[in-house]
């Protein structure tokens, strides 16, 4: 039994199918159910006993408490999170909250129910000496990249630029210390962009294929030539399953795609996909809809991934390369039209307006 934190938003949902599909060890999923968090992700698994969705904050110290002692996990992942820059500029006090404060509850939950655990050999189930929590964790805390600049390694310093990269610093910050302090045997990985299905329509890749479909302008930030490292969802999750099988505790993995891409050339080449598979009704190129906007605040130029590390003690190498993500991606978004007006509908509407008190 293992236990993730945010497994309704994206990677989390990719991770618990991917989880259940590779190893078939249950799961229990804690997720607050934001906007960013969705059970359609999981529909197809509603009914089977391999999954427990149970809607909360991991900074609920007694429903933390409660789940740990009640499903002893082998190992906790923790995905949840805040997530989105844009937002992390409009309201950064959900990603303090969430980021750096929900995950110190965790912790903390985590190392009581840890000391609990029989130290070795065990009949089945946990054991201090081989249960894990790992965090995941992004790239963006390194800061920014100048174009001569190597990629970012693990012993790059910490740097981040945005409210959210800053929380997310914060969080590793705080996973490293309970492994020094109080032995807690902790992972962390720092990965680039991802993409792939169940993305919420907000990050660049899902937004510009729906707003392409839906007729609407492709808005770039800036010159477009922010250039990120973009990593295929289900790479990323060999990655984090490799990490918790024999990653050295203590330890942060980077991982990434080997795969700068200028946003402006992540648009066009989506744009060149949905020709081939969805063209306009007019006969024109979806590129006509391209539309440059004011650049985010502080936006970040480069981030690029050394992921020399896990590739050369683990073993792990991406599958996809960016064309084969793309084109898997551009065809998962047309046949789930539906998910995608679903979750930008009603309640998504309403919690956004709540949290961030105007429209998002
Ligand atoms: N998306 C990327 O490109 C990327 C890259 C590197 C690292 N990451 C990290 O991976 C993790 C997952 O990212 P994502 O893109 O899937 O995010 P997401 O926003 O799609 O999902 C986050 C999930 O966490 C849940 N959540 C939020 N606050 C919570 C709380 N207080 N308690 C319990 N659940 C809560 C949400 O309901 C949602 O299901 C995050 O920690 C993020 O920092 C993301």
């Amino acid at each position: 039994m293992i236990l993730v934190t945010g497994g309704a938003g994206f990677i989390g949902a990719n991770f618990v199918h991917f989880w259940l599909e590779r190893t078939g060890e249950a799961v229990v999923n804690l997720d607050l159910l934001t906007y960013a968090g969705n059970p359609d992700n999981l529909a197809d698994l509603r009914g089977d006993g391999r999954h427990v969705l149970v809607q909360g904050d991991v900074a609920d110290r007694e429903l933390v408490r409660e789940l740990l002692a009640r499903h002893r996990p082998r190992a906790v992942i923790h995905f949840a999170a805040e997530s989105h820059v844009d937002r992390s500029i409009l309201g950064p006090g959900a990603f303090i909250q969430t980021n750096v404060v929900g995950t110190f509850h965790l912790l903390e939950m985590v190392r009581e129910y840890w000391s609990t655990l029989p130290e070795s050999v065990y009949d089945q189930g946990a054991t201090q000496r081989d249960f894990r929590f790992l965090h995941v964790s992004t790239d963006e805390v390194y800061g920014s990249l100048a174009p001569q600049d190597p990629p970012f390694a693990e012993t790059n310093p910490y740097q981040p630029n945005s409210p959210y990269a800053a929380s997310k610093a914060a969080s590793d910050h705080l996973i490293r210390a309970w492994h020094h302090t109080f032995g807690l045997p902790v992972l962390t990985t720092n990965c680039s962009n991802n993409y792939g299905p169940y993305q919420f329509p907000e990050k660049l890749i899902p937004l510009v294929i729906h707003h392409a479909l839906a007729g609407k302008p492709l808005p770039i930030y800036g010159d477009g030539q922010q250039v990120r490292d973009w990593l295929y969802v289900e790479d990323h999750c060999l990655a984090i399953m490799r990490v918790l099988e024999a990653g050295r505790v203590g330890e942060t993995y980077n991982i990434g795609g080997w795969n700068e891409q200028a946003n402006l050339n992540v648009v066009r080449t989506i744009c060149g996909v949905l020709d081939a598979l969805q063209p306009r009704m007019d006969g024109r190129g979806y590129a006509e809809q391209i539309t440059f906007v004011r650049d985010r605040p502080g936006h970040d130029r480069r981030y690029a991934i050394d992921a020399r590390k896990i590739e050369a003690e683990l073993g792990w190498k991406p599958r996809e390369t960016f064309e084969s993500g793309i084109l898997k991606t551009v065809r998962w978004y047309l046949q789930h039209a539906e998910w995608v007006s679903g979750v930008t509908s009603g309640a998504y509407r309403q919690w956004v307006d709540r949290q961030y008190g105007g429209p998002g």
